[in-house]
């Protein structure tokens, strides 16, 4: 078994669709193992993203990702991090196929609507940015 580090963005909490996501999630197999809604300070988001910080949108990243509660996962299944990426679907929305998660509910690149740890590596360290193990229940 895998674990993922899945964030529902702030675009999908305002909208109040966090249980369609959730949904989705689900039925792709996924089992959500960990969950808290949060509200991330501008460090904890610059920390986070740090890998993007010198890309021309991380200002704008960090504050949208502030601008209003999260909910954070952690998401097990056998591939778990190639599997939510593929339930996911593109970055960008307009790339996205159609039945993932950003195709049905994105709004654009920025705002949408969730992230997902893309290797092995960063998954364990965004679980444990935002998880302690009891927290964790697999
Ligand atoms: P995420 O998987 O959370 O990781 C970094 C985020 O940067 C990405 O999703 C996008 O929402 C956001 N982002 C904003 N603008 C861009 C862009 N031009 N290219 C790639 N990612 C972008």
């Amino acid at each position: 078994m895998e674990r993922t580090l899945s964030i529902i963005k702030p675009d999908a909490t305002r909208r109040s669709i966090t249980g369609k996501i959730n949904s989705m999630i689900e039925e792709a197999g996924l089992c959500i193992i960990a969950q808290k809604r949060i509200l991330l300070s501008e460090l904890e988001a610059e920390e986070f993203y740090g890998v993007h910080k010198e890309r021309p949108f991380f200002r704008d990243l960090v504050k949208f990702i502030t601008s209003g509660p999260v909910v954070v996962q952690v998401l097990e299944a056998e591939n778990a991090i190639s599997l939510y990426r593929k339930t996911m679907g593109a970055t960008n929305p307009k790339e996205a196929e159609v039945g993932t998660i950003r195709e049905a509910h994105a709004e654009s690149i920025e705002a949408n609507s969730v992230h997902g740890s893309d290797s092995a590596e960063n998954a364990i360290k965004e679980i444990n940015f935002f998880f302690e193990e009891k927290e964790i229940v697999g």
